[in-house]
């Protein structure tokens, strides 16, 4: 038995929630690896929507579910979580979720950060979640985070809070913004301290004593590849990697326990906030994609932008990711349409080109070379084997396959958990 990484393989809200839901059902435990609570995962059980956003899916099922050293944790932002979690019945104990000792804190000054360099950006803004992650992922790199161990040491903390502020002050009067004072931020975290503390082990060794008993382990990514800090369409990115290399060091476990890679990819693309997106449909098309596919942020409610399929982006995410199988998702969106066009590849200034490349103003210069395919009349809708799918859809499927180089293992075909059709157990490797 493999375990199972599962990614995004586009700009991220392709449909996640749902397959990890449904994998998770078949794991023992479920690891998140990095970003915060910049995700946003629904997963619709019969009559219950559960919206997830720090807690890994696996609390659902009550499986042993951990957040990682890689992430970002709102801890405020978590508790409400928990609360909101238990108040839909949900048994979130100690015994069932594990943060990460050595994981970061997001704070109210990094949402402020993240807001006051947004609001000064004009027209080079990110359109970030607003939850201060990049200004996170800053501090932690830059070696003045305040780390979930810190909380239970005053003395240490003391310390910390100096460090860090000593450097949020400066950037806080070039922004206009007011003072942070060290025995405010003190007094908030030792009030958060015990509420938090008893989720707070080394994670790496429960994790690893885990593996050691031979569980079997979901690692949920969040974002995607095209909004990972190295290999996205920089800077209009998120501020951690989100490809399945991460999964290692944002876990503290060896480069191969990870096991298979799954992508997740929408039948179609879409992209919330900046940045360059070269089969973007601003017209009836794009519209329709995104009134059909409800396409508005989890996080922010933001109406997400939509296009045609890129095989040439997935193609690229697949192979920096390491992805080895795809789950396609929402393919009944399409249903209904007379033609479907897919990017194979572009031109760039007159120029063919098959892959994104680093230069944003590349990027943003990038001609889709679209391939017409024929749409069908049928409904896709909750299909549960290929022989529900009219023919056209599956020609679209198999096709896909071919331009991205990898096969479809999974199509989900509706929200509800159920709605999968499974060509091939990823769990099985
Ligand atoms: P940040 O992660 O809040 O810094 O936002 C950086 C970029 O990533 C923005 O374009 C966001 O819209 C995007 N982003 C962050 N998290 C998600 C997500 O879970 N789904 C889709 N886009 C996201």
């Amino acid at each position: 038995m493999a375990n199972v990484t599962v990614i995004g393989g586009q700009w991220g809200d392709e449909g996640k929630g749902k397959v990890i839901d449904w994998l998770a059902n078949r794991a023992d435990v479920v690891v998140r690896f990095q970003g915060g609570n910049n995700a946003g995962h629904t997963i619709v059980v019969g009559d219950t929507t559960y919206k997830l956003s720090l807690l890994p899916s696996g609390v659902i099922q009550g499986k042993l579910s951990i957040i990682g050293n890689g992430v970002v944790v709102d801890p405020w932002s978590l508790l409400d979580e928990i609360e909101r979690g238990r108040g839909q019945g949900l048994a979130l104990t100690p015994d069932v979720l594990v943060l990460a000792e050595n994981a970061t804190l997001v704070l109210p000054l990094h949402r402020d950060l993240d807001a006051a360099r947004e609001a000064r950006a004009g027209a080079n803004k990110i359109g970030t979640t607003g939850r201060g992650i990049g200004p996170a992922y800053e501090d932690k790199v830059g070696r003045r985070a305040i780390r979930f161990a810190d909380l239970t040491d005053r003395e240490a903390l003391e310390g910390k809070i100096e460090r860090l502020l000593a450097h949020h002050d400066a950037l806080r009067l070039g922004l206009g913004l007011p003072q942070v004072q060290p025995h405010e931020l003190l007094a908030l975290l030792l009030d958060l301290a015990p509420k938090i503390t008893p989720y707070v082990k080394p994670a790496w060794k429960v994790l690893g004593d885990a593996v050691k008993d031979g569980k079997r382990v979901l690692f949920e990514g969040a974002q995607a590849t095209l909004l990972d800090v190295d290999h996205g369409t920089y800077p209009y990115v998120t501020s951690s990697n989100t490809v399945a290399g991460q999964v290692a060091a944002g876990s503290g476990v060896g480069p191969k326990v990870g096991g298979y890679v799954l992508g997740i990819v929408k039948a179609y693309t879409t992209r919330v906030g900046e940045g360059p997106f070269p089969t973007e449909l601003s017209d009836e098309i794009g519209r329709r994609l995104g009134e059909k596919g409800h396409e508005f942020g989890t996080v922010t409610g933001r109406p997400r932008r939509c296009g045609w399929f890129d095989a040439a982006l997935v193609r690229q995410s697949i192979a920096v990711g390491g992805v080895e199988g795809v789950v396609l998702t929402k393919l009944d969106i399409l249903d209904g349409f007379t033609t479907l066009k897919v990017c194979t590849g572009y031109t760039l200034r007159g120029e063919p080109i098959d892959h994104l490349p680093a230069g944003l103003r590349d990027q943003a210069a990038l001609e889709p070379v679209y391939e017409e395919l024929e749409g069908w009349s049928g409904s896709t809708q909750g299909a549960r084997s290929w022989k529900d799918l009219p023919a056209n859809a599956v020609k679209y499927v198999r096709r896909i396959e071919e331009l991205i180089g990898a096969p479809v293992v999974l199509l989900s075909t509706s929200p509800q958990r159920d709605d999968i059709i499974m060509m091939r157990d990823p769990f099985q490797g």
